[in-house]
């Protein structure tokens, strides 16, 4: 690939990514890797009950071990200020909410000494009944007050079942969507340096910044004690969004028990329960229908499971809010609090499973009324947002339809199911619609200029590996009109000041923000000959009160997916030969990491149309398959062709880079698209997730 380091403007250029070659030499260090002197090691000892109460630790056995330093459990830890936050709050009692959940740290002077000392301490239980496996007509259901983030729980407008008794067509389904874990490639990990008062910790976050506040509240640090490095990170999915996790508070508790350095890191199995995962769904959609397909009636209820240690519900009936319009439309949440581990953000939280039950429930409305998928979806487009009235600011969904049908070669498709097969396949395609909201949050950006006549940028700032940093290095060259080869982005440092994280699709239209206009206001004062002081000149911007000003719109970044899927005649295996993907997302900054982001959006849809499912033993409350083995994450084998497009999709108040954000709408509506298309090959419906082959034929 071509680096473009001299070229200006660099915005719009395919630069790879900046730290590519620290990362594929080894030379990039992750949490887990930083090297840090008298160093020592917490092991987990998870509960193995999903319920009940700890009766006795077998702390003296453990101490006695070789190489333990000590152990921390419920009568030694630090006493934590309850927050709000269940998951963080350990050993501060006998409680045991889920399995897995910690009811000691080992820490000893190697990790395999501390590994092997947590798996053998002794821990006796007072073990109740748990209720662990989610059904759709659970007892206990009820609705909460707000879904995630602060989505209101209900929306309606109109009539929904006068509108349906009237309606000409009427499609009544429900859908499910099975556990998921997020399973990023570098397990979650923390290390904890005291000295002299002060914490330094190095994390593997998706929010550098957010660590502080939480965990300073949760510890009662002063503010100044605690500083947060996240270099790099190696994934997250959404579950290193929400900071910190539990092996961050153990090695905060462990580093000021033991008086060294501590570092936690979690084993596979152990991110399970420990860090969050999508809650499975089951989901019942309503369309109400005239004869042509315009929907007369909407209604999306969303039935989720939540822990007993916090109440949290995915959102996932708000991705039926703005994406079609009807007259009379109602939208829900209930959940319901089982004796499990608390599930969390993974891409696309609410709108992954979401656009599964509304878009496959437009394909059966368009095989009800006799109407292409495609043209159903035109015909039902909403002028204003449907469920606000608000205006939207560009809502680009129609064209990203027919550019995808073109590029797809839609046209000319015959809409019968199971007509074609070729050889041992059933043939077919399919459709989705997708959105995911455009959103930015309060920001802060420091850009220096130095006398030897570069300039580094600071941002707290995470790179998952998306290319935030390269893509913050593209924007911030062009802000100071200079070639990139002569800026330095310094991210995942919470002591830069506040940051959003590389959460909700924000990241870079969150942190280029204040980027842009603290390097666009510095070129300025170069250019007016501000004198430059050997220390550099530095322009500061905190974006809070201009993401404040903001006018007030519906934004949203809209895509379609197309999907061709072949079903195995005798096995009922599914392929995926084909997938199309076209975004509207505003502004693009880098060709190259933009279509690797939306591939991999892509590649984690079809993942999750086939093959990935947390399977819950309910004795114990433990998912089964807990590991890279056992849990099928697709695979280089299982991905065909992935054709990636963007539309133009200008949005000039946004923001002042203009982007959208393209991190979690390429997993929305994938699993419909292949639904959808499984269906036209096989003529059986696909209302539930993963299309096993039992499931497909
Ligand atoms: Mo995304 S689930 O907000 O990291």
């Amino acid at each position: 690939m071509t680096r473009f380091w001299q070229a200006a403007p660099s915005v719009g250029h395919p630069l790879t990514r900046i730290e590519g070659l620290d990362k594929v030499t080894g030379r990039a260090r992750y949490a887990g890797d930083v090297a840090v002197p008298g160093l020592a090691y917490g092991a987990v000892v998870p509960a193995t009950i999903p319920r009940g109460r700890v009766l006795n630790l077998d702390v003296e056995a453990t101490l006695a071990m070789p190489g333990v330093l000590a152990v921390v459990h419920r009568d030694n830890a630090p006493r934590l200020t309850d927050i709000g936050e269940g998951t963080l709050f350990l050993f501060q009692g006998d409680r045991v909410a889920h399995w897995g959940a910690p009811v000691a740290l080992v820490v000893a002077d190697t990790p395999e000494r501390a590994r092997e000392a947590a798996e053998r301490m002794r821990v006796d239980y007072f073990p109740e009944p748990p209720d662990t496996v989610f059904r759709a007509d659970h007892p206990g259901l009820y609705e909460p007050e707000y879904v995630n983030p602060r989505n209101p729980t209900v929306t309606g407008k109109g009539d929904v079942d006068a509108a349906l008794a009237g309606a000409a067509v009427v499609v009544d389904a429900e859908y499910r969507t099975p556990a998921q874990h997020n399973n990023a490639m570098e397990p979650h990990s923390a290390t904890a340096v005291r000295s002299d008062g002060r914490i330094t910790l190095h994390t593997s976050t998706q929010y550098a910044y957010g660590v502080v506040p939480t965990l300073s509240k949760l510890f009662g640090f002063a503010p100044g004690t605690l500083r947060v490095l996240s270099e790099h990170v190696g994934g997250g999915f959404g579950n290193k969004g929400m900071p910190p996790r539990p092996d961050t508070v153990l090695a905060v508790m462990a580093a000021t028990l033991v008086g060294r350095p501590v570092r936690v890191t979690l084993t596979r199995p152990q991110l399970w329960p420990l860090t969050g995962y999508r809650t499975p769904t089951a989901q019942r959609i309503r369309l109400g229908a005239d004869q042509d397909g315009r929907l007369v009636a909407l209604e999306h209820r969303a039935a989720l499971q939540t822990s007993r240690l916090h109440e949290f519900t995915e959102q996932a009936a708000v991705y039926s809010r703005p994406m079609y319009g009807a007259e009379n439309m109602r939208t829900s949440h209930r959940v319901v609090a089982l004796d499990v581990p608390t599930p969390r953000w993974m891409r696309a939280p609410g709108e992954a499973p979401g656009s599964f039950a509304l878009e496959s429930a437009m394909d059966e409305l368009a095989e009800a009324c006799g109407v292409d998928p495609v043209e159903l979806r035109l015909r039902n487009e909403p002028a204003v947002d449907p469920t606000t009235g608000q205006a939207f600011s560009s809502r680009r969904l129609a064209d990203c339809l027919r550019v995808g049908a073109s590029r797809f070669g839609w046209a000319g498709r015959d809409p019968r199911p199971a007509v074609r097969r070729d050889g041992r396949w059933w043939r077919g395609t399919g459709v989705a619609g997708a959105h995911y909201p455009a959103r930015a949050a309060p920001t802060t950006a420091h850009a220096t200029a130095l006398p030897d006549g570069s300039f580094v940028v600071r941002v707290a700032a995470s790179d998952i590996g998306t290319g935030a940093r390269t893509v913050l290095t593209q924007l911030a060259a062009d802000a100071l009109e200079v070639p990139v080869d002569q800026v330095r982005v310094l991210i995942g440092d919470s002591g830069f000041g506040p940051a959003m994280g590389a959460g909700g699709s924000m990241g870079t239209a969150s942190w280029s923000w204040p980027v842009v206009t603290a390097c666009r206001e510095l070129a300025g004062r170069l250019a007016a000959g501000e004198p430059l002081p050997p220390d550099g000149l530095t322009s500061t911007f905190d974006s809070t009160a201009a993401i404040g000003a903001r006018a007030d719109y519906a934004r949203y970044a809209f895509g379609a997916h197309f999907a061709e899927v072949a079903v195995d005649v005798t096995t009922g295996e599914v392929r995926v030969p084909r997938l199309t993907g076209v975004y509207a997302v505003g502004r693009v900054v880098n060709p190259l990491t933009a279509r690797s982001q939306s591939i991999g959006g892509m590649t984690m849809g079809l993942s999750t149309a086939l093959l990935e499912e947390s399977s819950m033993d309910g004795r114990f409350g433990d998912w089964v398959n807990h590991n890279l083995a056992d849990y099928h994450v697709a695979t280089n084998a299982d991905v065909g062709e992935i054709d990636v497009t963007y539309v133009d999709d200008p949005d000039d108040e946004l923001n002042p880079s203009g982007v959208k954000g393209l991190g979690e709408i390429g997993i929305v509506g994938v699993a419909a698209a292949i639904a959808n298309a499984a269906w036209h090959a096989t003529g059986v419906r696909q209302r539930e997730l993963p299309i096993t082959p039992a499931r497909a034929a």
